[in-house]
């Protein structure tokens, strides 16, 4: 296998870094596997179950926090940010997890939350303790406004007023999240230093990086100048964005406090940083940092939005590769703990071709646990929700647990997951859609993952190669991954209806693989014939003609 290598800043090929040729795989420890009978997944659970990360074929996996925490929102809230809930365990038990990991030649991530600890973290409660406080100044106080109300318009994203009032002291405190969430005033140079020891702690114990979350809140306006109002609202949405966030998130600023992250990441060899970023494409390419010292991977999550049509997407790949700073690595994501599952936004069928979209565009993918395996968001019953989010802003569809649910590994009780009753229920459909019953499934949709991830191994174009779109043809995408001789036609029919793509004559390959598992080895002469909801990966005979499509618009097959 030739030696994987990306363009580097100066556009000379480089050897491609772990993360760049590698696949994430994000774990919610609380639904993954229990060990110990509380209902509650643990770190002895994630590391029972690492086989899996292993067979599926990804390389890295990242663990939402596992920290001590009240749980206000399930671990986002730190108590502390050197240690383990014993919900999930001990510090001896993350230790083993590391190690078994890296036996498997797997990458273990963190997840970092440096906007805010828990109102729990002795931080907090010596800052509560008084203005006086020599920490008082480690979070956000400010005094009421005239009419004794919050000292400004700022919203939590939460719901409600972004500010809590503390009796006490008469000051009010600011948190972007829950109340039970205050923000750390990152202005404050001592709270830059505790949070870079705290990295470094888990550093030395062999982590290889870092998710951090809401990066883009960590610096508020100085002056607290009120946030505009968004003519965009409308009645019914989300609540949140009735104003817009431009005094409260992206501020310029934070890009010095990202780039301060950086260099504690950067002082330990082969580490990754990644920022978690709800923006447009457009503004990613400043997350990278100035001069690529912000972090690795500003999470690109537009597909979770994206609408699902050949056309709006092939542009949405034109404008996250236009907004990329020279030499910053492309990231993509179809799924995480806070959005709707991709198979219930998109249905079964496409969710298959969502999974060779995300595995075959130029970036680092990272797919979240038991998408692998087609689960959805899940209904919860009224008295079974746990979320904050949907506690506090009922009724939107904005609530999470429904894509927390317990992994389904095989069809026992409660799938495996727990001998007790589950914090949440699983999906009802678990005894026919768990692990077990795609292992091995010559068409399953888990085969189809670990058949892309294998050839993403195999064939460095499809990790690491150049991106060349095609065209759009009706509902077909097309695109091309190069690179060292090997090209590769990816082409995806975004519709439910038969499409045919038409060649100028020379653009010869075979089909590598189908969405629907079958076609390898077919000949591609001219025309490229797709079922409903079918992608391909062809490979290009290394004499072929690039692919020209000979007419817009596809016909139906013959
Ligand atoms: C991030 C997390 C989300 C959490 C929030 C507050 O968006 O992904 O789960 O609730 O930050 O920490
Ligand atoms: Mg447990």
């Amino acid at each position: 296998m030739p030696d994987p290598t990306t363009d580097g800043p100066d556009g000379l090929p480089q050897p491609a870094k772990w993360w760049q040729s590698g696949v994430i795989y994000q774990v919610y420890p609380r639904s993954f596997q229990d060990s110990d009978g509380d209902g509650v997944g643990d770190l002895t659970g994630i590391r029972r179950r690492l086989p899996h990360l292993v067979e599926l074929g990804v390389d890295a996996l990242w663990i939402s926090p596992i920290f001590p925490s009240p749980m206000a929102d399930f671990g986002y809230d730190v108590a502390d940010y050197t240690g383990i809930h014993p919900l999930f365990g001990t510090l001896a038990d993350f230790d083993a997890l590391v190690a078994e990991a890296k036996a498997l030649n797997l990458k273990v991530l963190l997840d970092l939350v440096p906007n805010h600890t828990s109102i729990a973290h002795p931080w907090f409660q010596e800052a509560r303790s008084g203005r006086a406080s020599p920490r008082r100044d480690w979070y956000i106080w400010r005094d009421p406004a005239a009419d004794g109300g919050p000292p400004n318009n700022w919203r939590s994203e939460f719901g409600g007023s972004a500010w809590a009032y503390d009796p006490d002291s008469q000051q009010y405190y600011y948190h972007a999240f829950l109340a039970e969430q205050p923000d750390l005033n990152w202005r404050n140079p001592q709270v830059a230093a505790a949070i870079h020891e705290a990295m470094r702690f888990w550093l030395r114990r062999g982590v290889d990086g870092f998710r951090v979350d809401v990066i883009w809140h960590l610096l508020k306006d100085q002056d607290f100048r009120d946030n505009p109002p968004n003519p965009d609202w409308r009645e019914g949405s989300n609540p949140y964005f009735q104003l817009q966030p431009l005094h409260t998130t992206d501020l310029e600023e934070v890009h010095g406090v990202i780039a301060g992250l950086r260099r504690v990441v950067d002082a330990f060899p082969e580490r990754l940083l990644i920022g978690e970023i709800y923006l447009p494409v457009e503004r990613l390419g400043a997350y990278y940092g100035a001069h690529l010292d912000g972090a690795h991977l500003p999470f690109n999550f537009a597909l979770l939005e994206a609408p699902w049509e050949a056309r709006a997407l092939a542009d949405l790949i034109a404008r996250y590769e236009a907004a990329l700073p020279p030499g910053a690595w492309p990231n993509w994501v179809l799924g995480n703990h806070d959005r709707p599952r991709v198979a219930s936004r998109l249905g079964a069928e496409q969710a298959r071709v969502a999974a060779m979209l995300l595995l075959t565009l130029r970036g680092t993918p990272t797919l979240y646990y038991g998408d692998e395996i087609g689960m959805t968001t899940v209904p919860i019953p009224p008295d079974r929700i746990q979320d904050p989010y949907e506690k506090n802003v009922p009724g939107l569809g904005l609530g999470r647990d429904g894509v927390r649910t317990p992994m389904p590994w095989d069809g026992s009780p409660n799938g495996g997951f727990t001998d007790a009753t589950p914090w949440l229920p699983l999906d009802a459909n678990f005894p026919e859609n768990n692990l077990m019953q795609h292992r091995g499934a010559p068409a399953s949709l888990y085969t189809l993952y670990q058949t892309l991830l294998r050839l993403r191994r195999a064939h460095p174009a499809l990790a690491v190669g150049r991106y060349q779109p095609v065209g759009v043809a009706g509902d077909l995408l097309l695109y091309v991954r190069a690179h060292a001789g090997e090209r590769f036609l990816v082409a995806l029919n975004l519709g439910g209806a038969p499409a045919v793509a038409t060649f100028a004559p020379g653009a010869d390959g075979r089909i590598l693989l189908s969405t629907f598992c079958d076609r390898v080895d077919e000949p591609v002469t001219g025309a490229l014939a797709l079922r409903g909801a079918e992608g391909v990966v062809v490979r290009l005979e290394p004499e072929a003609a690039w692919p020209r499509l000979a007419a817009l618009g596809a016909a139906a097959p013959a």
